[in-house]
């Protein structure tokens, strides 16, 4: 027989989501591994009951209290799973309760690299596949082999390779088909034997030439640790720290336009920050959108728009999650307005 499972009840959800919005969970547990899983789909209350699986908080939007079960994956561990010397790859597998930040660091601190353009990404391994992180030119599934998954309709386990995952910009299957149905497990990357530095990106190009560090010969580019530490500079004076101001990063994806919408936004906005994209479509600039609404620096009751980057919304104080969704309704209203854009946001709203 097994083990009662430490449920608690009422349980404040506060510190386990970086927006701090203090919202109640009627029912929490704690999943170290698949057996809790198994445990709680067994039970006849527990596994009737809604679920909300929660890693590391920092894609979540609270906007009231949570009338189910949350499981909180606390599950840890990081090895190589391979040591084969005529792969082109070395594949580490992490379990999903581990911080993504310190799986970048202990990949790094073994001279893997691959990982550094995503330094200092709050939230946990299991967390990042489903929106596909990425920063300064890398996003997360392109580094990724397989990811294991619970399945709680069947109770089985299963494995999706890199193209079951259906990695879009800040999208992936697990946002989609398997929502609410699978609980991601662990996460196998295939990280380059041979590495290459990724420094399209200017601001961090910039950033490595202002400490002195020359990147534009291949002789003396910086290794992957260097690039970490600048990636970890620039987001620290831009970002921020989610234990000091709760946010949630981003709060909404850069909106994608066709060419003829930007050209169109060209002839009143010359100063549009635009990106294309290899299917000929055009990424914006969220933040400079918001930015151009007047809305960098102001808030809204509790909920404001962070001072050194208008697409992160931040908690000023004891904001709800109403206070948020007021305030990102606001901006998509303006955006909308002014631009005929409409904001999508990027966190979860539960
Ligand atoms: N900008 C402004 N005003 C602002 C903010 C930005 O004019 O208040 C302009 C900037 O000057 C720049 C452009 O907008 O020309 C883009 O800004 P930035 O380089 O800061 O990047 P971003 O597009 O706002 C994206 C990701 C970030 C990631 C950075 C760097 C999304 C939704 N966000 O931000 O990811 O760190 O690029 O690669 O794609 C996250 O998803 O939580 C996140 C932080």
């Amino acid at each position: 027989m097994s083990n009662p499972l430490s449920v608690h009840t009422d349980f404040s959800l506060r510190t386990l989501n970086t927006f701090g919005i203090d919202a109640i969970a009627r029912s929490y547990l704690q999943v170290p591994g698949v057996a809790i899983l198994e445990q709680v789909r067994r039970d006849p209350v527990l596994g009737c009951m809604q679920r909300l699986v929660l890693g590391g908080g920092s894609n979540l939007l609270l906007t009231g209290d949570f009338p189910g079960l949350v499981l909180h994956m606390v599950g840890k561990g990081v090895e190589i799973v391979d040591g084969d010397p005529a792969s082109t790859a070395i594949h580490v597998r992490a379990q999903a309760g581990e911080s993504w930040h310190g799986l970048v660091q202990w990949t790094l601190a073994r001279g893997i690299g691959g990982l550094e353009n995503l330094s200092l990404i709050p939230g946990s391994v299991g967390a990042a596949p489903i929106q596909n992180i990425g920063a300064y030119g890398v996003e997360v599934g392109d580094l990724i082999a397989a990811v294991h998954c619970f399945d709680f309709d069947t109770g089985q386990t299963f494995t999706l390779d890199h193209a079951g995952c259906e990695f879009g910009y800040r999208d992936s299957v697990f946002k989609h088909r398997w929502r609410d149905r699978a609980v991601i497990l662990d996460v196998t990357f295939a990280l380059p034997v041979v590495w290459q530095a990724r420094l399209q990106y200017v601001e961090l190009s910039d950033e490595l030439a202002r400490d002195g560090v020359p990147c534009n010969d291949s002789a003396s580019a910086p290794d992957a640790l260097r690039i970490g530490a600048a990636v970890t500079a620039i987001r620290t004076r831009k970002l921020p720290d989610p234990t000091v101001i709760g946010n949630a990063g981003s709060f909404f994806k850069n909106p994608v336009v066709s060419p003829e919408l930007r050209d169109r936004l060209l002839v009143d906005w010359p100063r549009l920050v635009c990106y294309p994209q290899a299917d000929g479509s055009v990424k914006l600039a969220a933040g400079w959108l918001i930015d151009q609404c007047g809305w960098k620096g102001r808030s809204l009751g509790a909920a404001g728009v962070y001072e050194k980057q208008a697409l992160v919304l931040v908690n000023r104080g004891n904001a709800s999650g109403a206070d948020i969704v007021a305030l990102a309704t606001a901006i998509q209203h303006d955006v909308a307005a002014r631009f005929g854009v409409m904001l999508e946001p990027e966190p979860n709203f539960v």
